[in-house]
């Protein structure tokens, strides 16, 4: 059995020192970087952006157009007498297209019918015809108006200037008091000049 070289004291491992140890910068960073994400995500869940879909699109995105459609509208109440092609059957429903009462350079008599109807003795193109036209005042608003009678004076053919809301409703309001439908030519024709 071999003596070492050593004394046991000198083969001790030395004292471990206390020393300073910071925590590592890079972890520093890195907590950092993680707190500033955090707080960034929670303030965009608490605050809707137009990230809140999960992309770029906004509630806006999706609304469907409230635009009126006079094409639709038309479709909808005056075909089933005056036809798809505006022009009406003869004798029994007359025609929209080229009508002075749909062309008439003011727009008032054309929105006054939609507005009251008609019935008794209307002349149309050189024929008189003698039926029930049924009143929509009650049924449309100004807009549905407006878009409904543009659409006639552009369409079949016809080209008068367009109308807008605000005149409908002055048209409304001159007519607040009438219940019964226009009384045919003599109604009408006067306030055709
Ligand atoms: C039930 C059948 C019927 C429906 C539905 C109807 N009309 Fe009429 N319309 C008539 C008749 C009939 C006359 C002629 C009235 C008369 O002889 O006194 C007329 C006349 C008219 C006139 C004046 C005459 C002309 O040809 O220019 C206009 C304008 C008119 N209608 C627009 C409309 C619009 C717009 C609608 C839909 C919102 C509509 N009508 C729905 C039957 C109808």
């Amino acid at each position: 059995m071999t003596e070492s070289r050593f004394t046991q004291q000198q083969r001790e491992l030395p004292e471990p020192a206390e020393g300073s140890r910071p925590v590592p910068k890079l972890v520093l960073t890195i907590i950092f970087g993680l707190l500033v994400w955090a707080a960034y995500y929670l303030y965009a869940a608490y605050n809707p952006m137009p990230s809140a879909l999960g992309d770029n699109r906004i509630a806006a995105d999706f609304a469907i157009s409230t635009q009126v459609d006079g094409a639709q509208l038309y479709a909808a109440n005056c075909v089933a007498c005056h036809q798809a092609n505006g022009k009406g059957l003869p004798g029994v429903f007359p025609p929209l297209a080229g009508a002075e009462w749909v062309n008439a350079d003011k727009p008032d008599v054309l929105i006054a019918i939609i507005l009251h109807g008609i019935q008794g003795p209307l002349t149309v193109d050189g024929t008189q015809y003698n039926g029930m036209m049924p009143h929509f005042g009650d049924k449309f608003s100004d807009d549905e108006i407006t878009a409904l009678a543009n659409y006639l004076r552009s369409s079949f053919g016809n080209a008068a200037p367009s109308t807008d809301a605000a005149h409908v409703a002055t048209i409304r309001k001159a007519g607040a008091t009438r219940l019964a439908p226009w009384n045919g030519d003599e109604d009408l024709r006067p306030m055709l000049d």
